[in-house]
């Protein structure tokens, strides 16, 4: 479904950010991207969105592919229209604007408001916490609730892709155990594939079938989520794991040596 061959992208013509990864995310499967800070995950979202154009970013070399069409010379809007669609790091909702108003402008592609209208019950029926919300500013809602603000706006505009920076970022975990089941409901009723980043690698890689991890703008390793989980590096690095169930801390991880390691 997406096919990323040996994307580099730079900012501003001269810093190179994303330097030649290749990624893919089949039909109704779910993809974890991971790394740690700085490492290109949101730059290689943005290049896929093409929120990029706004940032002085620009696709240097390599080719992005969705299904049939090659995406690398697209709009922002236009990719949206093909069915892809990313949900913000940091959520970005408005928040002069109500959970209702928020939802809709996910919808800002398409046309016909019976269309919309249903689609905006199944968003509900999916977090009915907003339903009774709907009139609400979303400035005073939770963390979480905005997270699904976010996701449910993305929602409207009917993804055959979502891609989803960091959803877990600072709420905590029953909320994110929430948002990360509804969007699994999401993925199975509706064959909706989901790339998804974060930094959270326990957490993705039980969520997701498949996973790549990024370090400097290259992918370091991928592979099967179970098999990765088994990488004795990323318990390690990662997943802060030493044996199963063991707690290591960070600071005795030799992340350069590793890294290095991986990189060879
Ligand atoms: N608009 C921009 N202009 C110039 N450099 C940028 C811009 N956005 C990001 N960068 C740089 O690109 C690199 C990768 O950033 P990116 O946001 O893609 O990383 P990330 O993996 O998403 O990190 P995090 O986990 O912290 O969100 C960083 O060094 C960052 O400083
Ligand atoms: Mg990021």
């Amino acid at each position: 479904m997406l096919k990323i061959n040996n994307l580099e992208v730079v900012y501003n013509d001269v810093v190179l950010v994303v330097r030649g990864i290749s990624l893919e995310v089949p039909d109704a499967g779910i993809v974890a991207l991971l790394g740690s800070n700085g490492a290109g995950k949101t730059t290689t979202l943005k290049a896929i969105s093409k929120v990029l154009y706004s940032e002085e970013g620009k696709i240097e070399d390599g080719t992005i592919k969705f299904n049939e069409h090659l995406l690398n010379e697209l709009s922002p809007e236009q990719i949206v229209r093909l069915g892809v669609c990313q949900v913000p790091e940091g959520r970005q909702v408005f928040d002069e604007l109500t959970v209702d108003e928020n939802l809709r402008i996910g919808a800002y592609t398409r046309k016909y408001s019976s269309d919309i209208r249903g689609d905006l019950k199944r968003i509900y029926d999916y977090f009915p916490v907003l339903a009774g919300r709907k009139d609400v500013l979303a400035v005073y809602l939770s963390g979480g609730e905005q997270q699904m603000i976010a996701i449910g706006r993305g929602l409207m505009s009917r993804p055959r892709l979502l891609m989803m920076d960091e959803p877990s970022l600072g709420l905590g975990p029953l909320v994110i155990a929430k948002i990360f089941e509804i969007s699994k409901k999401v993925n199975r009723e509706e064959d909706v594939s989901i790339l998804l980043v974060e930094q959270n690698a326990n957490l993705a890689l039980n969520f997701s079938q498949y996973g790549y991890i990024m370090e400097n703008g290259k992918i370091v390793l991928d592979g099967p989520a179970e098999k990765i989980m088994e990488n004795e590096d990323i318990k390690e690095f990662y997943l802060g794991l030493t044996e199963v169930g063991k707690k290591k801390s960070y600071r005795n991880v030799k992340h350069y040596k590793r890294r290095k390691r991986w990189l060879s």
